[in-house]
């Protein structure tokens, strides 16, 4: 009888463990362990054994009984909702899916961490359309329809005066139209250009536009602003150059550029040779610009900035190409 107690055993296992769903695991129990089943008729068989052979096929039976119930119970834990008709092993050995997190993008991570140093140094944050005036983008910041600095932002037109902005610098036209000087603000968000799109220019990028008026306000609180984030944002000492430049809604009108901290400013491929990375444009607000939106100039002076935010997050992370931004690689974006 030993024999046969091993067959039906290997037989059973194997039974139960290909057994995909809870139908199935069910009409095997009742084949086995039921009142009628398999175990039960080797019980019945075994009444009739000579008293010397029942003790060792006894325990064999017994053991037959427990090896079906155990293996029943574990695959029962793991099929129960399984539809029937599903036959589709499984292995219960697998280490689980973990479920994948989202994150933040790395543009709106660098935005914030720019948003916290400014609002350390008390600006707050304003926001502005998209979609703009023609004369929120130009005509109240000192560009007028013949002006040749047009030409570089002049686009994307949804109607003759309705255009995506070119430039944050029309959310410093909207603040101060809503309230009087002292302004204090800092204003991130997308911008269009008729760029041609290459490793570092993209048709959407975004700014963060910085504007302070006051009465006394000076180049030297746009340098210490200025400096002040370059030294926190990039958690190193900076070395900082202010180059004269234009802008009609600036005078006098600045860039700025940091040394390179790739190669100490010796000269690299990322700073072109050149030993600095130009981050963002500056200057003083130009007088026809405050009186565009009523403010007096002869009483209040201000300075404003603006940047662009994947120059930045390039600089930090040692980024080769502005495209990776917009191209929702995974193998990208999951490293931030
Ligand atoms: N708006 C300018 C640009 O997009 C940057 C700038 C902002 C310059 C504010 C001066 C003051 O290039």
């Amino acid at each position: 009888m030993l024999p046969k107690i091993e067959n039906v055993r290997a037989e059973a296992l194997e039974a139960l463990q290909a057994a995909t769903d809870a139908d199935e695991l069910e009409r095997l129990r009742v084949r086995y362990l039921g009142r009628k089943g398999v175990v039960a008729e080797i019980m019945a068989e075994m009444r009739g054994l000579p008293p010397e052979e029942k003790p060792a096929v006894g325990r064999a039976a017994n053991e037959l009984k427990q090896a079906i119930t155990d293996l029943l119970k574990k695959k029962k834990s793991g099929v129960s909702a399984a539809p029937a008709g599903r036959k589709v092993a499984f292995d219960f050995s697998l280490p689980g899916r973990r479920p994948e997190r989202g994150r933040l993008h790395p543009i709106t991570r660098t935005i914030d961490s720019i948003k916290d140093i400014f609002i350390r140094l008390g600006f707050s944050v304003a926001v502005g359309p998209e979609v703009e005036t023609n004369y929120h983008n130009f005509e109240a910041l000192n560009i007028p329809l013949d002006h040749p600095s047009r030409d570089a932002f002049d686009t994307f037109y949804l109607r003759d005066d309705v255009l995506l902005r070119s430039q944050t610098s029309t959310v410093q036209i909207r603040v101060m139209e809503h309230q009087p000087p002292p302004v204090r603000v800092i204003a991130p968000g997308k911008v269009f250009r008729p760029d041609t799109v290459d490793a570092s220019h993209m048709f959407l990028f975004h700014q963060i536009e910085g504007l302070m008026v006051d009465e006394g306000v000076t180049l030297a609180d746009l340098k210490y602003v200025l400096y002040e984030f370059a030294r926190t944002f990039y958690d190193r000492d900076v070395k900082m150059r202010f180059r004269p430049h234009f802008f009609p809604f600036t005078e006098p009108s600045v860039e700025v550029d940091i040394g390179c901290f790739i190669c100490e400013a010796k000269g690299c491929s990322v700073c072109s040779q050149k030993g600095w990375l130009e981050i963002l444009g500056a200057g003083m607000v130009d007088p026809s610009v405050f009186e565009a939106v009523g403010y007096d100039p002869e009483r209040y002076t201000g300075f404003a900035f603006g940047m662009g935010v994947e120059r930045i997050a390039m600089l930090k992370h040692g980024i080769d190409d502005i495209r990776l931004f917009l191209e929702n690689d995974l193998r990208f974006l999951a490293q931030f």
